[in-house]
């Protein structure tokens, strides 16, 4: 197993990095969050690599394994260890696979634990991949599985230089296109890097050669003019674009760089930068869904739906697991279990596990995320020029509209305004969901003055009030804007999951560096079953 990753900031406390991520929450957002945790260090996105499984066919004849949970880590593990000969059953609570991997479509029925209902009314073309929605091409094992179950895949357009930005604290508060802030950006600093070293400010930091080979460079870079001022740039669009007979193109003025600072959009316009949200980014066609239904479809009679879990028994032989499938209660014995349940839903089934299990679940915090879809006309793709990407609004409580990637240019679709963090945070201050969705509706608004009013039919998706999850996944331990499990989990409870507990074994994205991933999930499933494997032949 790999150590947890401290790549922190050298001379950064804990406290101050604390500290620091809260005043970039508050400036930027989820996506400022999420990209701050990958510079500190905190959230680690190396280049995911095939776990091997190491099961010889036939090598599980005869051995019983139930598998608690049909997300991604029950069913890569099923499959697996089906593959292999053992004999497998899947406990789902649920009527359908997938866990978080779940798309609402219309007629989809969403539940809160608090008693809100929901039904879509989407057209049946439409859905909202209400937990994960992208898969990085660097994620090879999630990808391999689509390949080998023949899923469908097309791009997922993760982001787009068309898509906007909006603050009211620079540009009159209208919103302007990335290219601009990105381009602009780029040549104000380039402009100002080639003055330093035409200013000798350098001269101690560059040979001779290096010197004129630097300027050359951020003249490109920049695309700056032959004296090295930046003058504006066609990369950062158009009054009008170049068109026939006498019609040019008629660059647009420059942003003032001082306003782009004043704007702070950097967090935002650097977030497809980060290893996991670089193009090319993949998505099944017709839902995410489609992955758990593919190995679902594989397993048939192995999964057992409807059948939440009771209680999490061990036995001198191995473990007894009992479930309820109606008003019956019922039970299984088996070999081996691998718990692939959220440790939130953990948290309340009566079990056996030894202390330090136990004080791991305690000490585990799920942080929630919500999602909010809309069925709409597509006036971002035919008025905005927009196909796919995400545009941010700051400091609102709904900080990011994403547009659809699937069937481009057809008549409607889903737009996704708002996804973020749940627990923290002036979206969670709004205390009604009508409150909600009107921050929804008003930071499509703010960005497309005029269209707000064409959203309609809207979805919110609340993971932590959603049964049988109760969370998004692992976060830290007080509620923040830091997003995700951070040291004190991979430090902690992290450890004990990774091992098993006599014939207990544990699987999921919160046992994988690569949380809030499917790679992550089925990452863990292999190395899970794999442990199992080892353990069955020098048994
Ligand atoms: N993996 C999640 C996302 O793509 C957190 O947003």
């Amino acid at each position: 197993m790999n150590p947890p990753k401290t790549r922190g900031r050298p001379g950064m406390t804990s406290a101050t990095r604390r500290e620091f991520l809260k005043r970039v929450g508050d400036a930027g957002g989820f996506a400022a969050v999420f990209s701050t945790m990958h510079t500190l260090g905190l959230v680690s996105a190396p280049e995911a690599h095939a776990e091997e499984i190491k099961l010889p066919p036939h090598s599980g004849k005869g051995v019983k394994v139930v598998i608690l949970g049909c997300g991604i880590a029950g069913l890569v593990s099923a499959y697996e260890l089906g593959k292999a000969g053992y004999s497998c059953t899947v406990l789902e609570a649920r009527g359908r696979p997938g866990g978080r991997n779940w798309t609402v479509r219309g007629g989809t029925k969403i539940e809160f634990i608090d008693g809100n209902v929901q039904t879509s009314e989407w057209g049946v073309e439409n859905y909202l991949n209400a937990g994960p929605a992208r898969l990085p091409s660097i994620h090879k094992t999630i990808l391999g599985y689509c390949r080998e179950l023949g899923v469908p895949l097309e791009v997922e357009v993760n982001t787009s230089r068309s898509t906007l930005l909006v603050t009211d604290k620079a540009f009159d508060g209208k919103p302007i296109e990335q290219r601009q802030a990105i381009n602009d950006t780029r040549g104000h600093v380039s402009e100002l890097l080639a003055k330093c070293i035409n200013q000798h400010a350098l001269d101690q930091d560059l040979s001779k050669e290096d010197h004129d080979r630097m300027l050359e460079f951020l003249r490109i870079y920049g695309d700056l003019k032959p004296d090295y001022s930046f003058q504006g740039s066609a990369r950062s669009g158009a009054v009008h674009i170049g068109g026939a007979g006498p019609v040019v193109q008629e660059l647009r003025p420059p942003l003032d760089m001082h306003a782009l600072l004043d704007a702070n959009f950097w967090r935002n316009v650097m977030f497809e930068e980060m290893l996991d949200m670089q193009a090319t980014m993949f998505q099944p066609v017709g839902g995410m869904d489609r992955i758990p239904h593919a190995f679902a479809k594989k397993l048939g009679s192995v999964v057992k739906y409807k059948s939440p879990v009771a209680e999490i028994r061990k036995t001198s032989a191995g473990v007894r697991v009992v479930y309820m499938h109606g008003t019956a209660k019922k039970q299984i014995e088996a070999d081996y279990c691998i718990c692939a349940l959220p440790i939130s839903i953990l948290q309340s089934i009566p079990n056996d596990f030894s202390p330090r299990i136990q004080a791991a679940i305690k000490n585990t915090t799920y942080m929630g995320a919500y999602k909010i879809g809309w069925e709409s006309k597509r006036f971002w793709e035919r008025d905005f020029n927009i196909y796919g990407g995400i545009s941010y609004v700051m400091n609102a409580p709904v900080g990011v509209v994403w547009y659809p990637s699937a069937r481009m240019m057809s008549e409607n679709g889903v737009l996704v305004a708002g996804y973020s963090i749940e627990g923290f945070g002036p979206f969670s201050e709004l205390t009604t969901v009508d409150a909600k969705l009107d921050a929804s509706r008003a930071a499509v608004e703010k960005l497309h003055p005029g269209y707000g009013s064409k959203l309609t039919k809207p979805i919110y998706v609340n993971w932590g009030k959603i049964p049988y999850n109760l969370g998004a996944w692992v976060g830290p331990p007080h509620p923040g804007p830091n997003a995700f499990m951070d040291n004190s989990y991979y430090e902690g409870p992290y450890k004990e999951f990774c091992r098993p507990d006599d014939r207990i074994y544990f699987a999921g994205d919160h046992c994988s560096h690569l949380g809030a991933w499917q790679e992550g999930a089925a990452l863990a499933a292999l190395r899970t079953v794999n442990m199992i494997g080892d353990r069955v032949r020098t048994a």
